[in-house]
């Protein structure tokens, strides 16, 4: 019985290959960076089996799923698949987002989560026994400016999750969504930011935030749980994070008694300002 991570080069899911081998299992760690994945490997040993795989490929996890056969016995049978590969790319309002990054997140944390999914279940359903957790965000419970696409993407990620849990009703099969707020410590938003290191730095100044530790003793405590118990849902943020007062943009008078053709031109709210920040401290 083995543990198939996805996204385990870095940030959570290699925390999550940690935590797992630590804790006794056999553990295949796959991402498209196959040197992580071998350095994990020499720090882990034989417990942990590095595989080379892109989510968004689906030749290539067509591929990682037949190098899974010629592993050793006991990585052959898939009993907990984590889909924790995922990204965000931008942080712009969407009119000005790039379109190319809205499909990458849409193939990566969709596309690639539902194929893999679709290929792993039908080995859990015919043993009556497994564990999918699927990782969610808060983005995905809770509009941000600059969200969209990726808040977008995990709404699906949540919904996917209780639509899994509705088909797989009596085969003992069970499905976890993993919600998490702000977590540093990965490189979540060094991608979000396309390396700009210093403004993702910024980010989790003085944030206490949460850390990927934090997010694979989750992962371990849902897979540890008995059979008989699901967690549908789990939602975490660090203390220090919060909910903000809803929006309201005001148009001043003066706008309001123009001619129907004076439309006010709101003044777009600074990246820099309160809305900025709150926005940045969501995930
Ligand atoms: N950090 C947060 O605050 C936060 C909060 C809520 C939810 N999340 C979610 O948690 C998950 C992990 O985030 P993280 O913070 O650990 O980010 P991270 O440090 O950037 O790690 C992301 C992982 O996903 C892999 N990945 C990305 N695109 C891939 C692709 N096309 N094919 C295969 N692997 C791919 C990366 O590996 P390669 O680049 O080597 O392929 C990497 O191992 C993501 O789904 C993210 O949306 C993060």
């Amino acid at each position: 019985m083995a543990i198939l991570i996805t996204g385990a080069s870095a940030g959570f899911g290699a925390a999550m290959a940690k935590t797992f081998v630590q804790a006794g299992y056999a553990v295949i760690g796959t991402a498209r960076r196959e040197d992580k994945l071998l350095d994990l490997q020499q720090e882990l040993g034989e417990l942990f089996q590095p595989i080379a795989m892109d989510v968004c490929d689906k030749n290539s996890i067509q591929a990682a799923l037949n190098h899974i056969n010629m592993l050793p016995e006991h990585f052959h049978e898939i009993d907990c698949l984590i889909n924790n590969a995922g990204l965000a790319l931008g942080l712009d309002k969407a009119h000005q987002a790039e379109f190319d990054d809205w499909e990458t997140m849409i193939h990566t944390n969709i596309i690639g989560l539902t194929y893999l999914t679709r290929q792993i279940l039908p080995q859990m359903v015919q043993r009556g026994r497994g564990l999918v957790i699927n990782m969610g965000s808060i983005a995905g419970n809770y509009p941000y400016p600059g969200g969209n696409v990726y808040g977008a993407t995990k709404a699906y990620v949540r919904q996917f999750s209780l639509n899994l849990r509705a088909d797989l009703h009596g085969t003992g099969v069970r499905v976890s969504n993993i919600e998490p707020g702000l977590v540093g410590g990965s490189e979540f938003s060094n991608v979000r930011f396309k390396g700009d290191d210093e403004r993702a730095a910024q980010l989790y100044e003085h944030a206490n935030a949460l850390t990927p530790q934090d997010i694979a003793d989750t992962a371990l405590w849902l897979y540890q749980r008995p059979a008989h118990m699901n967690v549908n849902s789990i939602e975490i943020m660090p203390t220090t994070q919060s909910f903000a007062a809803l929006n309201v943009h005001k148009t001043p008078p003066a706008s309001v008694s123009g001619s129907l053709n004076d439309t006010p031109n709101p003044s777009p709210e600074p990246e820099t300002g309160l809305l900025g920040k709150i926005a940045s401290l969501f995930k």
